[in-house]
């Protein structure tokens, strides 16, 4: 339905890849797998660098860790639904590529410490993206029939969370009679018409607003929800990662005979 990446060779290989499964009419049976979001890695894994790069306030190639110069482009391809009528009947989901949709990714890191003689580095990976109309096909403003992204995820994670309990059986007529209410009184569904903008930007999934009633009769089996990670209680493809700190991140600086970027740790693990 949906696919980010930032490289565009790949990008093609996943596409047709998708297009396959789609044509077999596995749409719904493969949702994991059609959301295929490319981000490049952010923290470099201890490659043999070259010598005398040094993480270190006040060097080129420091400024350039910190704010990385390269535009990144990240493009969107959507699947709409032509047939959401007949597709919510049951039958096979008539699919059309639109886009892609490009937005620009700037990468930025906020130191937070500096280890022992400036050898490490501790740090957050900030992203932001905007809109590039150039590279793009099509406006923000297109019309598409999308999966309802968050109901399916919420209802994928209620699933493997009473999997997981003991007398399951039981519990999980009761447990997903529970979502589905929520779902309905929400007026959520598994289809939804937006805009792009509303895809990538984010758009509200009012059911986290009354979270608690939805968790309260899972408390009582033990089921606690994760945290979602949708700020404002939006869900967007990129919404979600917009302006959020990763990380931290430790490595080294190359300071001290240490190796240039190699990595320590990843929240702290
Ligand atoms: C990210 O946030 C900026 C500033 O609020 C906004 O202009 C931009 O459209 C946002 N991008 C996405 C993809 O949500």
């Amino acid at each position: 339905m949906v696919l980010i990446n930032s490289e565009t060779h790949q990008a093609m290989v996943t596409r047709q890849r998708i297009k396959t499964n789609a044509k077999r009419g596995g749409l719904l049976a493969g949702i994991g797998g059609l959301i295929v979001i490319g981000f490049p890695m952010l923290v470099s894994t201890g490659m043999n660098s070259p010598v005398g790069f040094q993480i270190k306030e006040g060097n080129v190639i420091t400024s350039a860790w910190l704010d990385v110069p390269l535009p990144i482009y990240n493009a969107i391809y959507v699947w709409n639904i032509e047939n959401p009528a007949e597709f919510r009947r049951g039958a096979k989901a008539k699919l059309r590529e639109m886009g892609p949709y490009v937005y620009k990714q700037h990468r930025w890191k906020e130191v937070i410490s500096w280890g022992r003689n400036q050898e490490s580095v501790k740090f957050w990976a900030l992203s932001s993206w905007e809109f590039n109309e150039e590279r793009t096909v099509g406006t923000q403003k297109d019309k598409i029939t999308m999966i309802n992204l968050p109901v399916y995820a919420m209802a994928a994670v209620v699933r493997g969370l009473v999997e997981k309990l003991p007398l399951s059986f039981a519990i999980a007529p009761v447990a997903f009679g529970a979502v589905n209410v929520l779902f309905m009184t929400h007026g959520e569904g598994l289809l939804k018409e937006m805009t792009v903008a509303d895809l990538v930007e984010g758009y509200p999934f009012r059911i986290l607003d009354t979270i608690d009633v939805l968790t309260k009769p899972l408390t009582w089996f033990g089921i606690k929800l994760p945290d979602t990670g949708m700020p404002q209680n939006k869900f967007g493809l990129l919404h979600v990662k917009n302006f959020t700190k990763g990380g931290p991140y430790e490595v080294y600086t190359g300071q001290q005979g240490t190796k240039f970027l190699k990595f320590i740790s990843y929240q702290d693990k």
